[in-house]
């Protein structure tokens, strides 16, 4: 038998490489090639010797829809489609200390207390750790099996000893080994063989297993990007350090769609559910200054009003400051172009600070109007209504665009209040969404904003001293 010979595998990208260098030539990284054995090709032929025939079939038959198993954890089970699908492979993805162990140990409590069969692999913390927290989290009671352990095979055998489990966790895969390889622990390899017994165990025994994998800062799951492909449905877990909040959204769901979001508070009893994201978004608005604005945006398929703040000062500085948190740099800048531009502005002798309160991000070009308001607001003084609030997208042009889901953004705001909507002109408005309560205000273009405030703010003025 011809003897194995040992390949250099990128522990960033996967790539192989057949000698060692320093830097991959596939991804770039410097010092990233680990040696792991690669199987000899006389082996590998003898595997791939003859296929067994089997049976096509067409698209039309009988299918049923998968069943689930929902945790009673809401905006978990939103996420995941309306619960776990028996012989499902979840990854969930997110950045050291979000709350997956937290967030997973609540779930698994869940599950428990409805009479199902779980188990909890920790190949991180210790058992007295795990148990530590789920008495800090008030779930002590709750019948979850723990174990603190890391090679695969052991955890197979146990798990298929007794009644079949419903769910098992694996904290996390990184920290999984298989002798199915040979390579070190923690290397791709590893991490790939690992994922597949798993899957492969889910796959036979009908259990759902959940993986949990850490994320790098650039948001990628840490070098085992290979085990998105394998898994049914990738979830991640985002947040930051900062701010309570976390949000759980699917990447990938082969069981359902992946538009749905899942908010939580990160409290000291643990994950609490967000029923109502736009409450907390704007909790604690400043609504009588001026420069702040509500953007009616959209996360995935769920319409979230958040309070954006703007702040334009003279500069003392020769290159004024533009700077953003929460919000994309390239859009300030393009929007301040606009407003210049079109809508007869002079900010080049201001400094610029935008922010999105609450620590969250907003992506979408849809908050593009209510960041403009916000910093007309600012530049002016005017005091924006609070009980209105913004969408749309604007263009290079200075026209204010269409945007997606106007209907669930009207309904949001008239949900929590708002009367006054502020939207594109040529935007499509069903009677469903115009029933809402908020009086829709079109807006053609980034003039015909800065003369609305404008107008707001000599009303405001006149009722002032009149
Ligand atoms: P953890 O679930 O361990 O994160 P991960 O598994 O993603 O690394 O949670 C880490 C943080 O959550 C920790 O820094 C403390 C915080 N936390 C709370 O604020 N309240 C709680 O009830 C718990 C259990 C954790
Ligand atoms: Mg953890």
């Amino acid at each position: 038998m011809a003897k194995s010979r040992a390949v250099y595998v990128c522990q960033n990208c996967g790539a192989v490489a057949w000698r060692w260098q320093g830097r991959c030539d596939a991804c770039g990284e410097w010092n990233s090639l680990a040696e792991e054995s690669g199987g000899g090709s006389a082996e590998i032929a003898r595997r791939a010797a003859r296929g067994r025939v089997f049976e096509l079939e067409g698209l039309a038959g009988q299918g049923r829809p998968a069943p689930r198993i929902a945790t009673g954890i809401d905006e978990f089970d939103r996420v995941t489609g309306g619960g776990f699908v028996p012989g499902s492979v979840l990854l969930l993805g997110g950045e050291p200390g979000i709350g997956k162990s937290t967030l997973l140990i609540q779930a698994c409590a869940a599950l428990a207390r409805r009479g199902a069969r779980v188990v909890y692999i920790s190949g991180e913390e210790a058992v007295a750790q795990v148990r530590l927290r789920a008495a800090r989290l008030n779930l002590s009671d709750a019948l979850v099996e723990l174990a603190a352990a890391t090679q695969v095979e052991d955890i197979l055998a146990t798990c298929a000893t007794g009644d079949r489990p419903a769910l098992i966790v694996i904290d996390s895969i990184q920290t999984m080994h298989t002798n199915m390889a040979e390579s070190s622990p923690g290397t791709v390899t590893q991490v790939r063989a690992s994922a597949q017994a798993l899957l492969r165990h889910a796959k036979t025994t009908g259990a759902t297993i959940v993986l949990v994998g850490h994320v790098t800062k650039d948001g990628q799951v840490a070098g085992p990007r290979v085990v998105e492909h394998m898994v049914d449905a990738v979830l991640s877990f985002e947040g930051d350090a900062a701010h309570h909040f976390r949000m759980l959204r699917a990447s990938k769901n082969r069981f359902g769609a992946t538009g749905e979001i899942g908010v939580f508070e990160m409290t000291g009893l643990g994950l609490a559910e967000v029923a109502n994201p736009s409450a907390l978004f704007l909790a604690g608005r400043d609504a009588g200054a001026p420069g702040a604005a509500v953007a009616a945006g959209m996360e995935g398929q769920r319409p979230l009003l958040i309070e954006i703040q703007a702040l334009v000062a003279p500069t003392s500085l020769g290159t004024p400051r533009r700077a953003v948190v929460g919000f994309d740099q390239n859009r300030l800048s393009m929007i301040l172009a606009v407003l210049e531009a079109h809508g007869g502005l002079k900010l080049g002798m201001h400094d610029v600070y935008l922010n999105v309160a609450g620590g969250f991000r907003a992506d979408e070009p849809a908050a593009d109007l209510a960041a403009a308001a916000a910093l007309v607001s600012s530049l002016t003084g005017a005091v924006l209504p609070p009980d209105m609030c913004f969408f749309g997208e604007i263009g290079l042009s200075g026209a204010v665009r269409p945007v997606i889901h106007p209907g669930m953004r009207l309904r949001e705001a008239g949900k929590l209040g708002f009367r006054h909507a502020v939207v594109p002109q040529s935007q499509q408005i069903s009677e469903d969404a115009r029933a809402a309560g908020v009086t829709i205000r079109p807006c053609a273009d980034a003039g015909g904003l800065v003369a609305a405030i404008a107008r707001m703010s000599t009303r405001e003025k006149t009722v002032a001293h009149g």
